[in-house]
């Protein structure tokens, strides 16, 4: 498959909303390969945060492949929602809903990327029916429903297990890890095999998020030179 090893999600979560407009220029600048959407409901989370009016005015507002990563309960009542607002991915969490199937088919039929979520107490073997037919898994690395916590270490080997899963059954799915990166841990979770970061603090908590990016990036790309 014809892909970008390595591409920086920064979370909007972080940024600031009253000038939204102005930091998804910034990511832009700083060569960020999607917009990571994080839409809570304070049920599957304890948290509210954004939801489809914010996805509606993005897509006006950036080219960047939207990601939204929905942390709510049955998020098959949203999927249409989403997509109509103007989502390209839509990730859903395994926990969050008991028709797993029908959800991510839902999404492939509006012609998204469908992604599956893992919370960091949940084992990827709960995800084994439904690798052969996702675009993206995602690996929660702290617990869902704020920004800003520290990196789980035990998400290391889940991204080992999915890539090594990955190799040995032909998969097409990608890896991405969500949660409490920065530039101190971008080579390792690359190294274990995540090829899409989110990062909300440590883009949008520091005084030019463009050049943020760019770090992140800049070690993600050199631990994927030498893993080679
Ligand atoms: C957590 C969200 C993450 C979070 C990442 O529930 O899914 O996307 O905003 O933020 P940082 O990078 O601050 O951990
Ligand atoms: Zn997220």
């Amino acid at each position: 498959m014809n892909r970008p090893r390595v591409e920086i999600a920064p979370s909007i979560l972080a940024a600031n909303f009253a000038a939204l407009g102005d930091e998804i220029r910034s990511i832009e600048l700083g060569g960020a390969g999607l917009v990571h959407v994080d839409v809570m409901d304070g049920r599957f989370v304890p948290n509210i945060s954004i939801g489809v009016p914010v996805v509606a005015s993005l897509r006006k507002a950036t080219r960047l492949p939207l990601d939204v990563h929905l942390m709510i309960v049955e998020p098959e009542r949203y999927v249409e929602a989403f997509a109509d607002a103007g989502a390209d991915n839509i990730t859903v969490h395994q926990e969050a809903t008991c028709h797993l199937e029908r959800v991510l088919s839902a999404i492939q039929q509006r012609k998204l990327g469908a992604g599956v979520a893992l919370n960091p107490a949940t084992p990827v073997a709960t995800l084994c029916e439904v690798l052969d037919r996702v675009e993206l898994v995602l690996v929660m690395s702290v617990n869902p429903g704020f920004g800003g916590q520290s990196f789980l270490p035990g998400s290391l080997n889940k991204i080992q297990q999915l890539r090594e899963l990955r190799e040995r059954y032909n998969y097409n799915f990608r890896i991405e890890v969500d949660g409490g990166i920065g530039a101190e841990n971008a080579a390792d979770v690359v190294r274990a095999g995540a090829e899409i970061l989110v990062a909300g603090t440590s883009v949008f908590h520091t005084p030019d998020a463009a050049a943020a990016v760019r770090k992140l990036k800049q070690a993600g790309v050199e631990a994927l030179a030498q893993k080679v």
